[in-house]
């Protein structure tokens, strides 16, 4: 009842990312020998840290994992918000799961793009610094218990049909990664699918709270694969490189084809008068989101830009002293090791001597 995320069949979603476990299996088995880069992308191979690589495909990378890293991060605040105000203790440690969830996203993620010699440090300032961004869509508030669930069903199901390609891409971490996050942002989908489901079933504010959400979050959903193909500034080479599988119209008529039938299950109202299926093309015509408005939301101008950089700043502050701590830790290790090895090193020499 859930959709096709989890079809028990070779075609959903899961099942796509099963098969790029696979083949990321089999690429790892083949010998790479002395192949160029070209190469290896064109055998669909996977470009490995040590590989060689074109500086602007390592840029792209570290400019792309980087503001998905940011992307999990600032998106952990919407729905934070709602951690201390679930409804039930189940509700909240189900959130608290997803939330800490995200957290881990943004770890992985860090740490595929350090492989392509950046410090998550120097990240992370870019994000404060405001030179870097993160999606837009987390710059909207969660107004109500609701838009705990369509966050869930929607923000994550459009970040997993962004995300589930993203498992072949011809950067061997970053394809890792997702396959991993893939997995965890299904279950995602299907606790905000089954909330909306739960109210949308239940008294009729309950049901109207429900479609409230769905109308606010509809179209800052669709507008999560970026600008209409012809406005894509770095679609083409990235497609070139394997790193991106599909354009961002035919992923967000993917998630259109995905959500009708869900939402009919989940007897809510997709807010698109225009919304209906297309015999000849065989999908769904639907109403493009509002493009100048995503501009001006990446811009900075979304209602919660500038609520979410002030908290990011200070939770970065807040949590100065545990950073010190830990690199305080670390550095006593390594220094009673180095004492260690020297002392086992010497007791060798003499027993040499
Ligand atoms: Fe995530
Ligand atoms: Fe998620």
């Amino acid at each position: 009842m859930y959709g096709n995320d989890f079809a028990p069949d070779e075609t959903g979603l899961l099942a796509e990312v099963e098969q790029a476990e696979r083949a990321l299996l089999a690429a790892a088995e083949a010998p790479s020998g002395a192949l160029h880069f070209d190469d290896l992308v064109a055998a669909e191979q996977k470009i490995e840290p040590r590989d060689w690589m074109p500086d602007a495909y390592r840029k792209t990378l570290i400019r792309q994992i980087a503001q998905h890293a940011h992307s999990e991060i600032i998106g952990m605040q919407p729905e934070g918000n709602w951690i201390s105000r679930a409804p039930t203790l189940k509700r909240k440690a189900i959130l608290l799961a997803k939330v800490q969830d995200e957290a881990g996203h943004g770890l992985y993620l860090y740490a595929a793009a350090e492989t392509l010699g950046v410090s998550r440090e120097e990240l992370v300032n870019l994000l404060l610094e405001g030179r870097q961004k993160y999606s837009s869509i987390f710059n909207y508030p969660t107004l109500t218990w609701a838009d705990i669930g369509a966050i869930g069903w929607l923000v994550d199901g459009a970040a997993i049909v962004n995300q589930v390609p993203l498992c072949r891409c011809s950067y061997g971490p970053y394809a890792r990664a997702m396959i991993r996050v893939c997995k965890e942002e299904s279950f995602h989908q299907r606790q905000g699918y089954e909330i909306l489901y739960t109210l949308s079933h239940g008294t009729p504010e309950q049901k109207a709270m429900a479609q409230d959400a769905v109308d606010r979050w509809w179209y800052p959903s669709l507008a999560m694969f970026g600008p209409p193909d012809g406005d894509s500034t770095h679609s083409e080479q990235s497609m070139a490189w394997k790193i991106k599988r599909f354009s961002n119209d035919d992923l967000r008529q993917k998630f259109v084809d995905m959500c009708v039938p869900q939402a009919e299950i989940l007897d809510l109202r997709i807010p698109d008068p225009d919304l209906r299926w297309n015999k000849e093309r065989g999908v769904h015509d639907y109403t493009q989101p509002d493009y100048a408005e995503l501009m001006r939301v990446i811009k900075g101008d979304g209602p919660c830009n500038r609520q979410r950089m002030e908290h990011r700043r200070s939770a970065h502050e807040d949590g100065a002293w545990v950073r010190e701590a830990a690199a305080a830790y670390a550095q006593k290790k390594a220094d009673a090791k180095k004492k260690a090895d020297a002392k086992k090193a010497d007791a060798k020499k003499k027993v040499a001597a």
